[in-house]
């Protein structure tokens, strides 16, 4: 099985941005556990702060990668691009956040992605990631 991991922007500064919200484990640090525990798995992994290169991976690996587990933060709340990017691919996508985004403030409650994905998993820490893989496991 091969998933992607897509983390949008600021999300490269897990560990010390905002830690009392998203923590203070660096992405790397939780991927190398994450790769470890599922060693059986091909995960993948891109971050970008640019709205334009996150729909260039969801194109790149829409179509040959059995799953996408997409946290695109703030563009979640924002981009119609990024939407359509995961209506057009055929592999199924996962929605992801770290916080639970539903009570925080209001302009983070509208998700354009989410009713293009298979599914949202949202507030569980980093373990938001663990639990995508687990229901793309969960499928096969
Ligand atoms: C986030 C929630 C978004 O509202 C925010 O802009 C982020 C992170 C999360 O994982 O909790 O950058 O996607």
């Amino acid at each position: 099985m091969k998933l992607a991991i897509i983390n949008g922007p600021n999300l490269n500064l897990l560990g010390k941005r905002e830690t009392s919200i998203y923590g203070d484990i660096s992405f790397e640090d939780f991927l190398t556990k994450l790769k470890n525990q599922y060693a059986n798995i091909e995960v993948s992994y891109f971050q970008s702060n640019i709205e334009g290169e996150i729909i260039d991976k969801i194109q790149e690996t829409g179509y040959t990668y059995d799953g996408i587990i997409l946290n695109a933060a703030a563009y979640t709340h924002t981009s119609i691009g990024i939407a359509d990017a995961v209506k057009s691919v055929i592999t199924p996508v996962i929605e992801v956040h770290i916080s639970n985004v539903t009570n925080r403030e209001e302009f983070r409650h509208k998700s354009y992605i989410a009713p293009n994905c298979k599914g949202i998993i949202i507030g569980f820490g980093l373990d938001s990631y663990r639990l995508a893989i687990e229901a793309f496991l969960n499928k096969k």
